[in-house]
């Protein structure tokens, strides 16, 4: 039986990548986008054209009531959710509320993984998606302009991580995957023009990881037991970033 996984932000970027993997290594994946309809059916097209399973969900997942139709909706039509991974980001968007960056890296994570708790069988997955910027962003510099997003995505993971002894009550794997400066990603490239010293600065210690090394280690974490302190990490061992950290 196919595994059904969700996949929130997929419809381009890191999201659309693993949504790639999951369905070549034959899981159903649901393609959430928000407002990019035609992107999210192209993916899910391609996927299927390549012998996959696919199909697509819209949700605003910063609205509460449109990320609770969202994990319904799956529920609903296709009886179960084996895995939910949690990778849609934002708060750079240039009309964006200050607080809607807290609203959607924080609140919709926690709500969305609250939602779906209850449908996930034992054995389910959940995996959230993160940068190191983000991730080390209490003890590391974090490029300029990128400060709200960074503490915003590590009061997710926090908030994601307070839940860890009712993931493992319910037998659910939990693991977060934290990613560095990911080449050829739209986040990059506005970085780049917001702070080009610190894209250059990384740069210049080695090449970034790719889209496709990202999503495959996404990937991996949903099959794959957790480390010990539940992360992954994907790229940045050639510069003094990584530190052990919770
Ligand atoms: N890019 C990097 O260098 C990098 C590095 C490390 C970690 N990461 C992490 O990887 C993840 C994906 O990054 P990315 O660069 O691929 O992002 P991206 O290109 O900005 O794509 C964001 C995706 O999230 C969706 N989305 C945005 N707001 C949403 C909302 N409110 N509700 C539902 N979907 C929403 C977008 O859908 P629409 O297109 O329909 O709006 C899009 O599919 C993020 O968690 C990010 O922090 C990225």
């Amino acid at each position: 039986m196919k595994r059904i996984v969700l996949i929130t932000g997929s419809s381009r970027g890191i999201g659309a990548e693993t949504a790639r993997v999951l369905a070549a290594r034959g899981d159903h994946v649901v393609v959430n986008y928000r407002e990019k309809r035609k992107r999210a059916e192209t993916i899910a097209a391609e996927i299927r054209a390549a012998g996959g399973s696919a199909s697509t969900a819209g949700a605003d997942i910063a609205d509460p009531g449109s990320a609770t139709a969202l994990i319904d909706g799956v529920v609903a039509e296709f009886g179960r959710l084996d895995v939910l991974v949690l990778n849609a980001s934002g708060g750079l968007e240039r009309d964006a509320a200050p607080d809607y960056a807290m609203a959607l890296n924080r609140d919709a994570q926690a709500h969305l993984t609250r939602t779906a708790l209850p449908h996930l069988p034992r054995g389910g997955r959940l995996v959230f998606v993160t940068s190191h910027q983000a991730h080390f962003s209490a003890t590391r510099p974090v490029p300029t302009g990128y400060e709200p997003i960074a503490a915003s995505k590590r009061a997710g993971e926090d908030a994601l991580r307070a839940m860890v002894p009712e993931f493992d009550s319910r037998g659910i794997t939990f693991t977060v995957v934290s990613g560095d400066m990911i080449d050829g990603t739209i986040i990059v490239r506005l970085l780049e023009r917001r702070d080009p010293d610190a894209v250059t600065a990384r740069r210049d210690q080695g090449a970034l990881p790719t889209i496709e090394d990202f999503a495959t280690a996404i990937a991996d974490a949903t099959i794959a037991p957790a480390p010990d302190n539940h992360t992954v990490y994907v790229g940045g061992q050639d510069f003094p970033l990584l530190t052990p950290a919770p």
